[in-house]
C-alpha cells in the first residue's frame, strides 16, 4: 500500500510518500524554527499562518520527489490513500494539514486515514528498515520524547498503544527549551544544550552537579493505567537549575558546559531509570525511541546501554525521522496503524488526542 502523508501538528509543515510501512519514497519537511526563534518558543498564530503558506508547495514537492518525471495525474494514481495527523497538537496547525488531507481525499476519491501523532513517532523507528519484522519486536516498550510529550507506551502487538507513564508537568523537550531560555542560550534548547554539554571536560574526580531525577511520589494522583514509577516530573529540575545558576552564575565556557552537561544528565538519567523500571515489568522484545529529543546523543547511548543490559532490542529513528515529519504518518498508515474511523471526513482535529 502506498500512502501520501501530511503532518502539521506543530511547527513543521511536512508531506511524504511511503510504501508498505517503511519504504520512504519521499519526505519533505519545512521547519518554521527561524520564524519562532525571536519569541523563544512556538507562537501558534504564526505557526498556522506559515502552514497555510507552505502546505501546497510542500505537498507538490513530496509527490514530485516520490515519482520523478511523472505528471501529477500519473503520480497520484500510484497513491492508495491519504493520511494526516489529526492530533495531538496545536488546533490551528492541525487544521491546516487535516483539511488539506480531506480536500485531497475528496478530490482524488481516495480513502482518508487519520493518524495519532504520538503513535507515528513510535512507528518512526521502522522507516527505511524493511528487515524489521513485527514478530520479532512485540511486545514493545515505546518512549516518545518531544517538545510537547514524554510518553511511555506499551504495545502488546502492533498498533495497540497503552499509555503506562508520562510526565506530570513539562515534557523532556520543554525542559531542554526552558533551561536554554533561562541560560540565554537560544531556541530550540535541546540541540544547544546537547552541543554545549559535549564540550565539558571534567577535572579528575570532578562530578556533574547533582540535579534531581524527577521522581513522582506514589501518592501523586494519576489517571488510570499510569504507573507512578514510570511517571516523571521535570518542573522541579528547572527550578533547581534556576536556583543553582543564581547562586553560581556561570563565569566561563567551562562553567556553562558543566551546567549544560549536568542538566542534560538529569533528564537522561530520569528517563533511563524509568526505562530500566519498565523493562523489569515485562519481557519486552524491543524498545522504540522516537521524537525530537531522541536526537540527543547522550540519551540514545544511555538507553541503548539500558536495553543491552536488559537483553531488549533497541530501536531508534534515523535522524531525519526523529523530529516531526510526515514519513512516520504515511508509514504508520500504510502499515495499517491509522485510527479506526468509519467516517473520517466528518472527523475534526483533536488537540489533546490521547495515546
Ligand atoms: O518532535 P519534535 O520535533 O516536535 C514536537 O513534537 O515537539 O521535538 C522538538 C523538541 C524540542 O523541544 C527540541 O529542543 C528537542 O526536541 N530536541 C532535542 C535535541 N534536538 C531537538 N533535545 C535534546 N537534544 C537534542 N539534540
Ligand atoms: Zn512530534
Amino acid at each position: 500500500m502506498i500512502v501520501f502523508g501530511i503532518e502539521s501538528s506543530c511547527d513543521e509543515t511536512a508531506a511524504a510518500v511511503v510504501a508498505d510501512g517503511c519504504r520512504v519514497l519521499s519526505s519533505v519537511i519545512y521547519s518554521q524554527v527561524p520564524l519562532h526563534q525571536p519569541y523563544g518558543g512556538v507562537v501558534p498564530e504564526i505557526a498556522s499562518r506559515s502552514h497555510i503558506e507552505k502546505i501546497r508547495p510542500i505537498l507538490e514537492q513530496a509527490l514530485a520527489e516520490a515519482f520523478p518525471g511523472e505528471p501529477d495525474e500519473a503520480a497520484w494514481a500510484h497513491i492508495d490513500a491519504i493520511a494526516a495527523t489529526c492530533g495531538p497538537g496545536l488546533a490551528a496547525s492541525l487544521l491546516v494539514g487535516w483539511t488539506a488531507a480531506k480536500g485531497l481525499a475528496l478530490a482524488l476519491d481516495k480513502p482518508l486515514l487519520p493518524v495519532n501523532h504520538m503513535h507515528a513517532h513510535l512507528w518512526s523507528v521502522r522507516l527505511n528498515h524493511p528487515e524489521l519484522e513485527n514478530a520479532a519486536l512485540y511486545p514493545q516498550l515505546g518512549l516518545a520524547v518531544s517538545g510537547g510529550h514524554t510518553c511511555f507506551v506499551e504495545s502488546p502487538e502492533p498498533h495497540h498503544f497503552r499509555l503506562i507513564g508520562q510526565t506530570i508537568d513539562d515534557a523532556a523537550g520543554e525542559a531542554f527549551d526552558k533551561a536554554a531560555k533561562l541560560l540565554g542560550l537560544g531556541y530550540p534548547g535541546g540541540p544547544v544544550i546537547d552541543r554545549l554539554a559535549r564540550t565539558w571536560v571534567p577535572a579528575p574526580g570532578e562530578r556533574p552537579i547533582p540535579f534531581p531525577r524527577g521522581r513522582v511520589s506514589p501518592e501523586h494522583p494519576l489517571q488510570e493505567g499510569l504507573l507512578p514509577e514510570l511517571c516523571v516530573s521535570f518542573s522541579g529540575l528547572k527550578t533547581a537549575l534556576l536556583t543553582y545558576a543564581r547562586k553560581h552564575p556561570p563565569q566561563t565556557e567551562a562553567d556553562a558546559a558543566k551546567l549544560a552537561f549536568s542538566y542534560q544528565e538529569a533528564i537522561v538519567e530520569a528517563l533511563a531509570l524509568r526505562v530500566e523500571q519498565a523493562l523489569k515489568r515485562r519481557a519486552y522484545r524491543s524498545f522504540a525511541l522516537g521524537g525530537g529529543v531522541s536526537l540527543n546523543r547522550r540519551l540514545r547511548d544511555r538507553l541503548a546501554a539500558v536495553c543491552a543490559q536488559g537483553g531488549v532490542r533497541f530501536l531508534t529513528a534515523e535522524p531525519g525521522f526523529c523530529g516531526d515529519n510526515a514519513a512516520m504518518i504515511a508509514g504508520l498508515a500504510s502499515a495499517g496503524g491509522a485510527l479506526r474511523d468509519p467516517d473520517p471526513l466528518a472527523r475534526d482535529v483533536d488537540p489533546s488526542l490521547p495515546v
